[in-house]
């Protein structure tokens, strides 16, 4: 007979060690919403707010992937209906040209310090 007493217990710190890197950062992300400086010209993002919101940073890892590792230089956006330059100085900064009042002020607020501009423009 096997003890349910200890294995049920023991099931459950293990699940919830294994899936501690998750629910760890699923706090780490949270912001309180800040006022941003928004583009002028445009009314959506190339995806969807709620999108960019919480996945630009692996919608850049996989840009600069596929730009540097596989040499493809396109995004289509399904929303927008039009092809994108894969980058993020000609592409992003050229909508969003006030890094301070826009990735700064989000980044600041939940202590996010992208390395990126040490070698990138904020510019096009
Ligand atoms: C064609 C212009 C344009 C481009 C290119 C663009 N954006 Fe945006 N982005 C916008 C606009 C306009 C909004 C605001 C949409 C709204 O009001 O809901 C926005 C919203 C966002 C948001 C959400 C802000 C919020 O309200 O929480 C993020 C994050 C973001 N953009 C990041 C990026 C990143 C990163 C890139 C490059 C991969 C990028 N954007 C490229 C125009 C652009
Ligand atoms: C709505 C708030 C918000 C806006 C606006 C925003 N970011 Fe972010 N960004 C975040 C958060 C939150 C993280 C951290 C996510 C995490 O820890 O997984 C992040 C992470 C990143 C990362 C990954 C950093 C790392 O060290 O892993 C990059 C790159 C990045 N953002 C680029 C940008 C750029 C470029 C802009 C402006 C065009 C921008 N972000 C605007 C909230 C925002
Ligand atoms: C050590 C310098 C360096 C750092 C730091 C760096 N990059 Fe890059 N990145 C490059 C170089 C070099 C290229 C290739 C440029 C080319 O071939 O035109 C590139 C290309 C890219 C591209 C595709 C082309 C373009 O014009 O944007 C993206 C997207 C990108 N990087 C995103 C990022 C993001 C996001 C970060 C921060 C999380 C980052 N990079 C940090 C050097 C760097």
């Amino acid at each position: 007979m096997y003890n349910a007493k200890y294995i049920i217990p023991g099931l459950i710190i293990f699940a919830l060690l294994f899936t501690f890197p998750f629910w760890y950062n699923l706090g780490a992300v949270t912001y309180e919403p800040v006022e941003l400086e928004l583009p002028e010209d445009f009314d959506d993002c190339i995806e969807s707010t709620e999108f960019m919101r919480t996945e630009h940073m692996k919608l850049l890892d996989e840009w600069r992937d596929i730009y540097v590792r596989d040499g493809y230089q396109l995004y289509w956006s399904e929303l927008k209906e039009q092809y994108f330059l894969m980058s993020l100085t000609k592409t992003c900064m050229d909508c969003h040209d006030n890094k301070e009042d826009f990735c700064d002020r989000c980044h600041d607020q939940t202590a996010v310090d992208p390395y990126c501009w040490d070698c990138h423009h904020t510019e096009p």
